[in-house]
Parts: structure tokens; C-alpha cells; sequence
């Protein structure tokens, strides 16, 4: 294997990546953001490949979620704690309904670039590049704003660092507290049979909580009843950005240090390419998607160039594959990483391979294809004696319509009420909460 560096995946091709018309400016930019101190540190990232190594042998369970784009508008205060409310809601209905320990890990503080399926978008015959998230370009369609743009990246990196801020007061100045179960619940819908039963799951942990304090144990002697840990994570896409925060350990590893996790997306998991290469050579955990055009050879070759140590909690495959296409797909990839004896966390995304046009053009989801795709991934795993470790969801905590179905029944009619996705659509709060729950009885079985 080749020696890597830094830059060595500068060598090879990259898919996805953005034409920066001014190269000097670019190099400015790379060389001001390596100056800059780490989102995250060492440590952590280390914790979170221990508690994946966890995952990968059933003893915890991966809830990864968030935007599928993040952006420069919508930057918000409330949009972030209406994020981490109903990740520890999720997280809470799957620790205590599915009995296992919660790994959670969100896609929040960098998660800015996006790869497209074309390069240039044409309308009313006028022809630009694609628009590929706001580290790079402007999703309005002008010729200005959809050139690439290197400053983009320091304000990614800003914006990140601010999240990065607030998720940790919230992690450990009082909204991550247990005693605050009943509020993680998002009001719009408070009057749903779905809400009802989580309240009514937050005042049996309420009840434990007051039984184990007359126990003698409390916030006091066990911080984590009132504390937590929320990781961060982002698709590795554009490797200017990556490989400008790297920070190195006392030992001589490298590590991201944008995000405690990073994943290799569907379209740039090439084993010759620049992210394969990039990626191969830091420590932090990572996750690639794979859908059903892999084949059980090029899996194979792709997990061992990433982890040639087969260390648990090094890879996570984050199978994405459809709800029509996961029963043909999914079987034989399981077999072959189990027949070779390759330790990984097998994580499920139904969101991206369930992606449709709803009949007024607008790109929807339905619940119950998402619902289903994870049945179908829990059975296929359990059929193969592997182990089903994780999710990988596009949610938000905003009141938007973006999927249809689920019990709050959004229509393809009502998705243009809360439309509000940069990119892909998201579930919403009750779709999530809906979700958790029959995610915990499949994780309890
Ligand atoms: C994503 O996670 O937003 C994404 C683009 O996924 P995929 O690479 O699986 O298409
Ligand atoms: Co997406």
C-alpha cells in the first residue's frame, strides 16, 4: 500500500469536487483555516470509536441524524435545540423502550457540502453549475452565486465552531438533564396519541429517577443522569476543508478535527479515488454509504483499505439502499463482510435510497417506506447472525411537511405548507418520535 500523507489525495481523482476559479485564494484560505484550533478533540473522537466498537457487537446502538444540508440562512439558535431535543427524545425512547445504550451521533457542525447528481443545473436555457452546498456555492441560481467561493469555507467553519458552542452547554448546562425528559417534547402536535405515549414513557422514568435518588444515587454521584455527550458528524466531501483542520496526536495519528465521525458518501466511495485515499489515513471513525450497486468483492476491497486493522468501531456501513431494492441488495453484502470476518457497525439510512417526485413535482419521502426499510434491514441482519447497530436519518425538530404519512398523516397536498430543506427532505418531529418507537420494540425483540 502506499505511503499516506495529508496530501496524497491530492494525487488521485476526486469526484464531486468544486472548479475554484482562483487558485491563490484558495490556498489562503487552506492555510488561514489550519491555523484555526479544532472543532473537537482527540479524546473524544477516540471515546466515540470505543462506544462504536460497542455498537458493532450489539451491546449500543448508533442514532446518527440531522439536516441533510446545513446553511448559512437558517442558522439559528432554536433550529439547533429543536434539533438536539428530538435526538435525546429519539435517543431516550430507544435507551429505555429498546433496553440498550445510545450512541449519538449528529449531523450538525459542518454538514455543508452535498455531492449532485450533475454538475451544471439548466433553467429557462440558461446554464449553471450546480448548486453544492454553502461551504462551496449559492443555491440561487446566479452566475455569481453559484460560483465556488473558498472564503465559504471559513464561514462554514465559524458557523460550526458557534454550533459546536452551544451543543456543549446544552450537553452539559442542564438541557441533556434526565429530569428534563417530559420537556424534550416538541409542542406542535401535543395532543397526538404518539405524544401522549411518550409522556406518559417520561413519567415512568421520572418515577425510576425519584425511586434511585431515595437509592442514594443522583445527579451529584452519577453525572450522566444529567449530562451527555452529542457527537458531531458530516459527509468528508470536500477535502480542501478536511484536510486543512487536521491535527495531529502525541503518537503521529492524524485526525479530522471538524467532526468527531466523518462518512465517505454513495458517490465518491471509488477505491482509487481521493476520498478513499484521504480518509484511509485518520483515526477518527468513519461510516460509507453503500447502496445496492456495490458488489460483494468491491466491499470488500473498500472496508479493508479503510480499516486494514479490522478495528471495531473503525467502519460503520451505512447500508441505503430503498425499500424496494434492500431484500435483493443488502443479503449477499452482509454475508460476504461476515464470511471474510470484517468488524463493522452495520448502520441503516432509509431516507436516501426512498427519495420520489410527489405529484406536484416536489421531492418527498413516504414514512412508510423509511419504516419499512428498516424492518427489512433489522430482519436481513438478524437472518445473517449479524448485528443490526445503527440508523442514519435526515430530521429536523422544526414543524416542517417534507415526508408524507406517518400517524400525523402529511399529504403529498400539505408538503408545500413547510417546505423548508436546502437539499432532501426531512422527517419531523413526529415522524421521529413515531419512528423511535417502533425502532425500540424491533431493538427490544
Ligand atoms: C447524504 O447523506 O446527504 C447523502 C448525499 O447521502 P448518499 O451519499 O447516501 O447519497
Ligand atoms: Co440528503
Amino acid at each position: 500500500m502506499r505511503i499516506w500523507t495529508p496530501d496524497s489525495w491530492r494525487d488521485f481523482p476526486a469526484a464531486q469536487q468544486p472548479l475554484y476559479p482562483d487558485a491563490v485564494a484558495l490556498r489562503r484560505v487552506e492555510a488561514s483555516l489550519g491555523g484555526m484550533p479544532p472543532l473537537v478533540s482527540i479524546g473524544e473522537i477516540d471515546a466515540l470509536r470505543e462506544q462504536l466498537g460497542q455498537a458493532s457487537r450489539g451491546a449500543a446502538f448508533l442514532l446518527q441524524g440531522g439536516d441533510c444540508a446545513e446553511s448559512f440562512s437558517q442558522f439559528s439558535a432554536d433550529g439547533i435545540r429543536d434539533l438536539y431535543k428530538v435526538l435525546m427524545q429519539m435517543a431516550v425512547v430507544l435507551a429505555y423502550a429498546g433496553s440498550m445504550p445510545v450512541i449519538k451521533v449528529s449531523r450538525l457542525a459542518g454538514q455543508f457540502a452535498k455531492p449532485r447528481s450533475a454538475d451544471h443545473e439548466e433553467r429557462n436555457g440558461v446554464r449553471l453549475p450546480s448548486y453544492r452546498g454553502d461551504i462551496i456555492n449559492d443555491i440561487a441560481f446566479t452566475s455569481e452565486g453559484r460560483r465556488p467561493d473558498p472564503q465559504r469555507m471559513l464561514q462554514a467553519y465559524h458557523q460550526s465552531t458557534a454550533t459546536m458552542n452551544l451543543v456543549r452547554a446544552f450537553s452539559q448546562g442542564g438541557l441533556a438533564d434526565l429530569q428534563k425528559v417530559s420537556e424534550w417534547n416538541l409542542d406542535f402536535a401535543s395532543d397526538s396519541a404518539i405524544n401522549e405515549r411518550y409522556q406518559s414513557m417520561a413519567q415512568e422514568i421520572l418515577r425510576a429517577l425519584r425511586f434511585m435518588q431515595v437509592c442514594g444515587v443522583n445527579s451529584n454521584n452519577t453525572p450522566s443522569l444529567h449530562e451527555t455527550h452529542l457527537y458531531t458528524s458530516h459527509e468528508a466531501l470536500l477535502l480542501n476543508y478536511e484536510q486543512s483542520l487536521l491535527q495531529v496526536a502525541e503518537d503521529g495519528r492524524h485526525y479530522c478535527g471538524s467532526a468527531h465521525m466523518l462518512w465517505i458518501g454513495e458517490r465518491t466511495r471509488q477505491l482509487d479515488g481521493a476520498h478513499v485515499e484521504f480518509l484511509r489515513g485518520v483515526a477518527n471513525p468513519i461510516g460509507v454509504k453503500v447502496s445496492d450497486k456495490i458488489g460483494d468483492e468491491d466491499l470488500i476491497k473498500l472496508v479493508t483499505a479503510l480499516n486494514p486493522n479490522n478495528e471495531a468501531g473503525r467502519l460503520t456501513l451505512i447500508s441505503r439502499m430503498g425499500a424496494d431494492k434492500v431484500e435483493a441488495g443488502l443479503p449477499r453484502l452482509v454475508e460476504a463482510i461476515t464470511r471474510e470476518g470484517l468488524q463493522v457497525v452495520w448502520s441503516c439510512d432509509p431516507m436516501h435510497g426512498n427519495t420520489k417526485s410527489a405529484s406536484n413535482g416536489m421531492k418527498t419521502r413516504s414514512f412508510d417506506a423509511v419504516s419499512s426499510e428498516i424492518m427489512s434491514f433489522f430482519r436481513i441482519l438478524r437472518q445473517a447472525a449479524a448485528i443490526p447497530g445503527g440508523v442514519h436519518l435526515e430530521m429536523t425538530g422544526a414543524h416542517v411537511t417534507e415526508c408524507v404519512g406517518g400517524a400525523y398523516q402529511v399529504t403529498e397536498e400539505d408538503l408545500a405548507q413547510c417546505y423548508t430543506t436546502q437539499c432532501d427532505p426531512r422527517l419531523n418531529a413526529q415522524q421521529v418520535l413515531e419512528l423511535a418507537f417502533a425502532l425500540a420494540a424491533e431493538i427490544h425483540r
